[in-house]
């Protein structure tokens, strides 16, 4: 689908109309000539589209007309059309044109209310595009659909406009990759796949390192290559850069857990849902995604990605309740539950990454604990800080992007619990509620006085149903936040 910005209407295909609430047509829907206007005027009045934010109304257009259909969608008020705003919009008009069987569509939302046009559309572009992907390479048989095949978004400024396309076009296809590994199966996306994948990325920029299990053996990593021992996966530790800021800025460290597929390992789950575990690598697949956006849209700004490779399987070889290793900090841990795996995975990702980088800040992204979706459904992913700043710098960057946080609170009462009879730490909580927060308890045993941020997204990495801009399936929640944080903060 071929996205472009014009000035001019295009008369063929479907029209797409804009109309605030309480039937404001805007300017564009008003100068249509009076055969048109006399239509739109008709089917509003006949129905019960009254102009409210992702409203939608569709019509044939009538006999004489260049246009096969009419779109009116709506925009409601025009102080509260955010670029978030536009991007559900986009993405509501994008679902109105899959159902109409036309390969060309045109898009005019003008007039004066919306106070930056050029903008406007660019973000109503981006939702559209956002909406448009598709997972579904496995389908042998293609459903018999015309397909869209141009959309052309009416602007005054098409210069303006396409530069802040763009960077939003980088922006959805790192979002893009992340939702496509999420959604590739197990048996497709395991440790090496991953490395493979995030190699691709090489002639972005990106300079790609991948550790393997010798390498990690000998850094003593064996909180992570303990969980990935019962696999015949090997484990890998993917190191991403991107260093094209200021010299002398201190990097930004973004880690993943990718768990490439978690029964449980020998503390096994039970199988009903168990399918859902191949999204358990969704914060490595952030981390790809987000330092893929940045190499495209070629941000001033320093920034490494780790990602923690591996796959929890049962087997003769696999970690057991009450074994215990030491982790590349030193610390030993005590294993209770070979099932609260993402967090041993992470002390050493996050370990290795503070003391190799020395980061300004260090943002992990983990699908940690199922806990988390009793604390907060399927709204907000929790956000576990050190820091104050940092926190609510992620918060604020959740809230422009819809892709939400909300910070739970951490503390020595919470991290006792943790304190193990014969190691240093243990791997659970002592059961007595609150496991996402005891889970980032253990997380900061690994972390030393940087400002470090945990956001657990297991209850956000996969949408079970759609939601205005994010089609069901894997979301890629956390690319878009983490750009605009970038962006906002840390881009020259
Ligand atoms: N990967 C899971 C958490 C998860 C659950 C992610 C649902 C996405 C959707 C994690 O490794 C896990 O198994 N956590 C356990 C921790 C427990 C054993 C302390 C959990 O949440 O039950
Ligand atoms: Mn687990
Ligand atoms: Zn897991």
């Amino acid at each position: 689908m071929q996205i472009s910005f014009q000035t001019e209407i295009k008369t063929t295909g479907t029209l797409v109309l804009g109309v605030f609430e309480d039937k404001i047509l805007t300017k564009a829907a008003q100068h249509l000539g009076s055969q048109i206007n006399g239509t739109i005027l008709k089917a509003i009045n006949a129905s019960t589209f009254k102009g409210k934010k992702d409203e939608v109304l569709s019509f044939f257009a009538p006999h004489g007309v260049e246009y096969s259909q009419i779109i009116l969608i709506g925009l409601g008020k025009p102080e509260k059309l955010t670029p978030l705003a536009f991007q559900e919009i986009g993405a509501k008009i994008m679902v109105a044109l899959s159902k109409c069987q036309d390969s060309h569509a045109c898009i005019n939302i003008t007039d004066e209310k919306i106070s930056d046009l050029a903008e406007s559309v660019a973000f109503m572009a981006a939702g559209a595009d956002i909406r448009s992907w598709k997972f579904d390479q496995y389908k042998t048989k293609k459903k018999d659909e015309v397909s869209l095949k141009e959309l052309i978004f009416i602007t005054a400024n098409v210069a303006h406009t396409e530069k802040c396309f763009e960077t939003l076009k980088a922006i959805n296809e790192g979002m893009a990759l992340t939702r496509h590994v999420v959604s590739e199966p197990p048996n497709v996306i395991y440790p090496e796949s991953m490395a493979e994948i995030a190699k691709g990325l090489k002639k972005l920029g990106v300079k790609v390192e991948i550790l393997d299990e010798k390498h990690m053996k000998k850094l003593g990593m064996n909180a992570l290559l303990g969980v990935g021992q019962g696999s015949i996966r090997e484990s890998q530790l993917i190191v991403l850069q991107w260093m094209n800021g200021p010299k002398d800025q201190t990097p930004i460290a973004i880690v993943g857990k990718g768990v490439t597929f978690d029964t449980g390992g020998i503390s096994i789950k039970p199988s009903n849902g168990m399918e859902d575990m191949k999204y358990d690598m969704a914060g490595s697949g952030v981390v790809l995604g987000l330092l893929k956006s940045l190499a495209l849209r070629k941000a001033k700004v320093n920034v490494v990605g780790v990602m923690g490779m591996v796959e929890n399987m049962p087997s003769g070889s696999a970690q057991r309740p009450s074994d215990v290793v030491t982790s590349m900090s030193g610390q030993t841990i005590e294993i209770l539950n070979t099932d609260a795996e993402g967090r041993l995975v992470l002390a050493d990702a996050l370990w290795y990454t503070q003391n190799r980088f020395k980061p300004q800040a260090m943002i992990d992204l983990a699908t940690l604990t199922g806990a988390i979706n009793v604390a907060l459904g399927w709204e907000y992913a929790g956000l576990f800080s050190n820091n104050d700043n940092l926190s609510e710098k992620l918060t604020k960057a959740g809230e422009s992007t819809g892709e939400k946080l909300w910070r739970l609170p951490m503390g020595e009462s919470y991290d006792k619990d943790i304190d193990s009879d014969i190691a240093d730490v243990k791997n659970t909580g002592s059961g007595r509620g609150a496991g996402s927060i005891t889970a980032a308890q253990f997380l900061q045993r690994f972390v030393s006085n940087v400002p470090w941020a945990h956001l657990d997204i297991a209850s956000m990495a996969w949408e079970k149903k759609d939601k205005p801009l994010i089609a069901k399936g894997a979301s890629g929640f956390g690319v878009r936040l983490l750009n605009e944080f970038l962006m906002k903060h840390y881009e020259g």
